[in-house]
């Protein structure tokens, strides 16, 4: 039976619950023959579904379970700690919080698992298990469903006791407000896209994020996206970037540490985040705001900005300051663009002051060192950006 989007799968999914509670009888590897068409097999064998968004997977088709391994436990679970705590946010299918269980020598693990939807909490339960710890996720989810009324079943033996997992079936966002602060060594965020899941790439969404990590703790996620790695910025995180597997671009590590992170941003993007309008972030003031008002929201805030207080993204036009562009159809644009801002020359004066920051060595007169952090170069961006806008008078006073 082959059945799309994911909406029918997850019901398919929700009536066989439904049936096993009403029988008393685990038939789970025979719903899973029968649905197993409607999962995508990844590279690595690991099974995924689609997203919300046509064509998207929750996970990459290169490997569902190394993505976990690569994107999100590698690099931000710490190797000797003999307790650790992490909180794995949009758990789906489980995968993330199954490699670090793999991964991890530490004797004492908690995980706070967060997933709005039942069905795949459900969905979990039958697909097979890409890694053997997957059965002690299998094993919490299940505890779950059963409270919640949804299983009837327990199939899976409770995890041995130095592992915890508290799974909450429920918005993040609502999670979020109830975690203690100053917790976490390590937190996954692998929601859908921010053009799916807004809500959980906002300023306020992120500060909530920061109040729960540990000081020393990692966020990880497998997207560059140019508002998320903003937020990030405007929640008081440094930003690096994550490793690169089965997607084009790297993903982001986040700490309030910068020693925690390896690898800057590349150059281009500190400077789309500093400068442009796609550096916008998403905002959500009361973290309850839908989708779609969250999207309209920074739509009109890109719009009152762009050719103000932020450069046109279009053409990355701020990658060219600093560059004596030629009169082909990028170099009109780019010319374009900075002049909507007062600045009539991309390799000119203020040009170079803008992007000294990143310089190795000043070239702007203001006889500063290159800045060691890209959080503060795109800082120290931003605030260049504004003086000289500013000092054109194109914006009155304290710009934010
Ligand atoms: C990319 S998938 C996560 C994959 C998952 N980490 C795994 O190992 O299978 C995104 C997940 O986010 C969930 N989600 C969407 N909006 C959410 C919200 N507001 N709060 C919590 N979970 C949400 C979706 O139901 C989906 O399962």
């Amino acid at each position: 039976m082959v059945l799309t989007p994911r909406d029918d799968v997850l019901g398919e999914v929700r009536n066989y619950f439904e049936r096993e509670r009403r029988s008393g009888i685990n038939r789970r590897t025979e719903a899973w023959r029968s649905l197993s068409e409607n999962f995508i097999r990844t590279a690595d064998g690991s099974y995924t579904l689609e997203s919300d968004s046509p064509g998207e997977a929750m996970h990459t088709r290169s490997g569902a379970i190394t993505e976990s391994f690569e994107k999100f436990v590698r690099p931000s679970i710490p190797h000797d700690a003999e307790e650790i705590r992490v909180l794995d946010l949009c758990s789906g299918l489980g995968y993330n919080t199954a490699a670090l269980l793999e991964f991890t020598s530490a004797i004492e693990v908690t995980v706070d698992m967060v997933e709005v939807s039942p069905e795949t909490l459900s969905a979990a339960l039958i697909v097979p298990s890409p890694v053997p710890s997957h059965e002690l996720v299998k094993a919490a989810y299940e505890d779950r469903l059963m409270d919640m009324g949804i299983v009837g079943i327990r199939a899976y033996p409770p995890p041995p006791p130095q592992v915890t997992l508290r799974v909450h079936c429920e918005d993040a966002r609502e999670t979020l407000q109830k975690l203690e602060a100053d917790c976490y060594d390590a937190i996954f965020l692998d929601a859908f896209s921010p053009g799916v899941s807004p809500e959980l790439y906002t300023v306020e969404f992120l500060s909530q994020i920061a109040r729960v990590i540990k000081p020393d703790g990692v966020l990880a996620t497998y997207t560059s996206a140019a508002p998320l790695r903003s937020a990030l910025i405007e929640a008081g995180f440094h930003v690096g970037a994550g490793p690169v597997f089965g997607r084009k671009s790297a993903g982001t590590l986040a700490s309030k540490d910068p020693s925690k992170l390896k690898e800057p941003l590349e150059w281009m993007d500190e400077r789309m985040v500093a400068l442009s309008d796609a550096g916008i972030p998403y905002r959500d003031p009361l973290l309850s705001s839908d989708g779609e008002t969250i999207i309209e929201r920074r739509r009109a805030e890109r719009r009152l900005a762009r050719g103000v207080t932020r450069i046109s993204s279009a053409v990355k036009t701020p990658i060219y300051l600093g560059v004596s562009v030629e009169g082909d159809r990028i170099g009109r644009r780019v010319r374009r663009n900075l002049e909507r801002m007062g600045i009539s020359d991309p390799a000119g004066e203020e040009a170079l002051y803008i992007i000294c920051p990143q310089m190795d060595e000043c070239v702007c007169g203001c006889g500063e060192e290159r800045l060691a952090t890209s959080r503060e170069r795109i800082l120290s961006m931003r605030r260049r950006l504004l003086e000289v806008v500013s000092f054109r008078g194109m914006i009155k006073e304290n710009p934010v």
